[in-house]
């Protein structure tokens, strides 16, 4: 990543002309730059390729005797295609306005007539290097308001026996720099145990990017991840910032991580191992400093024994692992969430409700939890808009309902239990047609046909 916003800028010169290099150094390294030069077209690309450098200033001419500028004409369109932020000044003969006209058309910021002017050559890089940090710093930015809008501080409720591990190890492993591998069923409070580390860690100032593995198909993964630059592919229309260069200095939450492809697995390792990496199409490594926290509902190490997940990376995610138990494993807990969903939603529909009666209670408390603590708040959700009155009662919960419903199942059609299982898992998922469809292993056109077929 860059890095260089306070050092002291890095300058590329270019040019086929020894004597002019060693000016061009001499001058900008008297005025506080950081200078390397390069004597071809290829030269210049390799460097590019390898190093961040605030601004170039490159000659258009390199074969002895022309003054075409192409050369220089096609190492700009390599240029731009490679990084459209990076500030380039192009050096041109004098009275050659149309090739530096045509250098601008292609990508140049600005350019400097052979000879040239000290003063006027230093203003111009000046302004183009402050303009080159705001590019780039306002994609990053613009990039990063996106994802931070829905951040919060979380509340995170344990106060039961089976938690207290978890608490602990939160609390040692926060501040740290480790990585953190957090598991758990369906609904458990990965998400949450996940901010909880960020907001305990130096890092907390920084952004905690989240990446759903399970959300995203192969080859947009990729670039969501480590980010392309224009026409990487087909519809890559601009240079875009991947997740990681946004997490730079942060945390990166991987969640749904066993859901990441085997290829893309290798190119996670490598961005542990080495903090390297590349935006898709571009073979410009830039650095990265990011702390990993991630999640998963599957057993991983029935993963790597499977051959779907590489034991390699495990060992590099899960240098300390986080089990959250399932809720029906800390009933202690359910009273507490129970009354902080209560207050939550009452305030949220303007309800005056206080607290649940004592069926209620004994309701919440005996029920199984399948979709553990999301579940629970979905159903004192659900409690609240049906409550009349200043507590919620059993009926208001629906959850007795469930037995009644399973008793009856031996009894229904198979289509019956069929439409009924489907507005359970609806019910479940607070109408969310992709999260039911997945919780019932259907397709989304596949659950929408059922839906049809019994017209709900
Ligand atoms: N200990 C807790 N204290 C307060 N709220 C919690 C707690 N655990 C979970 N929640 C709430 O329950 C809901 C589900 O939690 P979360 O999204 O963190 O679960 P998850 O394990 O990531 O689920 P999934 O596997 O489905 O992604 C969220 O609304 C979260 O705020
Ligand atoms: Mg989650």
């Amino acid at each position: 990543m860059k890095t260089t916003e306070q050092a002291a800028p890095r300058i590329l010169i270019a040019d086929d002309q020894p004597d002019v290099l060693e000016s061009l150094r001499l001058l900008l390294k008297a005025e506080g730059f950081v200078t390397e030069s390069e004597t071809s077209p290829a030269g210049v690309l390799r460097a590019v390729n390898g190093r961040d450098f605030d601004a170039l200033l490159i000659d258009l001419n390199y074969a002895r005797d022309t003054t075409s500028g192409q050369e220089g004409l096609d190492l700009l369109a390599r240029l731009q295609a490679l990084d459209s932020t990076l500030p380039v000044v192009v050096m041109t003969a004098w009275g050659s306005v149309e090739v530096a006209v045509e250098a601008m058309r292609r990508g140049a910021r600005d350019f400097i007539q052979k000879p040239w002017d000290n003063a006027r050559l230093l203003a111009t890089l000046r302004t183009q290097i402050e303009l080159g940090n705001a590019l780039r710093h306002g994609q990053r930015l613009e990039a990063e308001n996106r994802l931070l809008r829905a951040e919060g501080r979380p509340t995170f409720i344990a106060e039961s026996p089976a938690m207290k591990p978890v608490l602990e190890l939160i609390g040692r492993v926060g501040p740290s720099d480790a990585n953190v591998l957090i598991t758990g069923e369906h609904g458990t409070g990965k998400e949450v145990v996940a901010r909880t580390l960020q907001a305990l860690s130096p890092r907390q100032a920084k952004p905690m990017v989240t990446v759903n593995a399970g959300g995203l198909s192969e080859g947009i993964f990729e670039s969501e991840l480590f980010g392309h630059v224009k026409g990487a592919f087909t519809d890559a229309k601009t240079d875009r910032v991947g997740r990681f260069e946004l997490a730079d200095g942060g945390t990166l939450f991987l969640d749904e991580i066993a859901n990441v492809p085997l290829n893309l697995q290798a190119k996670l390792l490598r961005v542990l191992e080495t903090g390297e990496m590349e935006r898709v199409g571009s073979s410009r490594t830039r650095r990265v400093d990011v702390r990993i926290v991630s999640a998963t509902n599957a057993n991983v190490k029935d993963e790597v024994a499977a051959g779907r997940f590489r034991q390699d990376l495990l060992f590099r995610l899960n240098t300390i692992e986080i089990h959250i138990p399932a809720l029906r494993e800390r009933r202690e807990d359910i009273p507490v969430l129970a009354m902080h969903f209560l207050r939550q939603h009452a305030q949220r529909y303007r309800k005056s409700l206080g607290s649940f009666d004592p069926a209620a209670m004994q309701a919440l408390l005996e029920h199984p939890w399948p979709g553990n603590v999301r579940e629970l708040d979905h159903a004192v959700e659900r409690a609240v808009l049906m409550a009349q009155g200043g507590v919620v009662r059993a009926s208001d919960l629906g959850l007795q309902q469930d037995r009644d419903g399973a008793r009856r199942l031996e009894d229904m059609s198979l289509e019956e239990v069929e439409s009924y299982l489907i507005q359970k898992t609806l019910a479940r998922y607070a109408g969310n047609v992709s999260q039911a469809a997945e919780a019932l292993g259907l397709s989304r056109s596949g659950l929408y046909r059922r839906l049809k077929k019994y017209g709900l």
